[in-house]
């Protein structure tokens, strides 16, 4: 088993640092702050329980379950009774065990630890109102299914490592998978402001916007069909959209390796008339 070390991060909860990444699985502003505010906050989960009797998530890279404790503490917060399905995607089993082990969710009630203890030992958990479903694979093959299962969520935590880190989950194809599996007012959350991950959300005819900030971070991205939930992006970041930076990942089978769509997006870039995003950053930030 590959033994994952813990980080204190600023809010005081821990996350765990990857040395098969070279990243931590949070920011160091806050892990659960992380999974409050980008992901909870950001897909207006409050407002979408008061208004409807049923929600449907989908998180991709459950990791350590962060942001599904955080979605099932507003969710039994406004309504104990709420109903509720969960499909939890992540190609890693013994992360949320390691997490588990650690008692690194102690930040949630025991009623919350206990589900995801159950989910993480049964890869299931089905309640009168809740049905929480843990797909061990990589989130690629689980989205395809999903999408085959016609599975339309109302909110999409999209939580993978940074886009050079793990290309194969922010490709115009990936997210081409993600819309399918969204409904007509659903949102997709996200920490990253990537051009390249912002492009390939219009690519798939998706609106963005910004997603709120934690700390001193920049903020990340929504994505919806609906832009009426949007704060739109500055002229900076619109023209940002326009250089070589924006040109997307792409992974036309879903099934390359992480080198390989790099270098197939570097030999576009190096194809492309688009501006150089150092151009872009040299007019906005000297
Ligand atoms: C940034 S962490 C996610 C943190 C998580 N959302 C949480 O709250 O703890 C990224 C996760 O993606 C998983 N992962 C990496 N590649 C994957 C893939 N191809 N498919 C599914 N999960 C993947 C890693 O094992 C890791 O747990």
């Amino acid at each position: 088993m590959n033994c994952l070390e813990t980080r204190i991060t600023d809010d005081g909860s821990q996350t765990f640092y990857s040395q098969e990444f070279g990243e931590t699985f949070h920011t160091k502003y806050g892990a659960k702050a992380e999974a409050e505010i980008t992901y909870v906050q950001g897909c207006r989960l409050a407002d979408k329980i008061k208004q409807q009797n049923h929600l449907k998530i989908i998180d991709v890279c459950y990791g350590l379950g962060y942001n599904t404790a955080a979605a099932l503490d507003c969710i039994l917060k406004i309504n104990p009774q709420y109903q509720v399905e969960i499909f939890a995607l992540e190609l890693d089993e013994t992360v949320p065990r390691q997490a588990l082990e650690h008692n690194l969710l102690n930040h949630w009630s025991s009623n919350i630890i206990q589900l995801l203890s159950e989910l993480c030992n049964y890869k299931q958990v089905n309640t009168p109102q809740l049905k929480l479903s843990l797909w061990i694979d990589d989130a690629r093959q689980s989205m395809s299914k999903l999408a085959t299962k016609n599975f339309q969520a109302d909110a999409i935590f999209l939580d993978p490592f940074s886009p050079p880190k793990c290309p194969q989950l922010w490709t115009v194809e990936f997210f081409s998978l993600l819309s399918q599996c969204l409904n007509r007012d659903g949102i997709i959350a996200t920490y990253s402001c990537s051009a390249a991950i912002r492009s390939a959300f219009l690519e798939v005819g998706l609106s963005i916007g910004n997603n709120f900030s934690i700390g001193r971070r920049s903020p990340g991205t929504l994505a919806t069909f609906e832009s009426k939930y949007l704060s739109p992006l500055s002229q900076k970041q619109l023209e940002h959209l326009q250089t070589r930076g924006g040109i997307p990942f792409r992974d036309p089978d879903l099934t390359s390796i992480s080198e390989t769509i790099k270098q197939r997006r570097e030999e576009e870039q190096s194809l492309s008339n688009l501006e150089f995003t150092s151009k872009w950053k040299k007019r906005w930030f000297s």
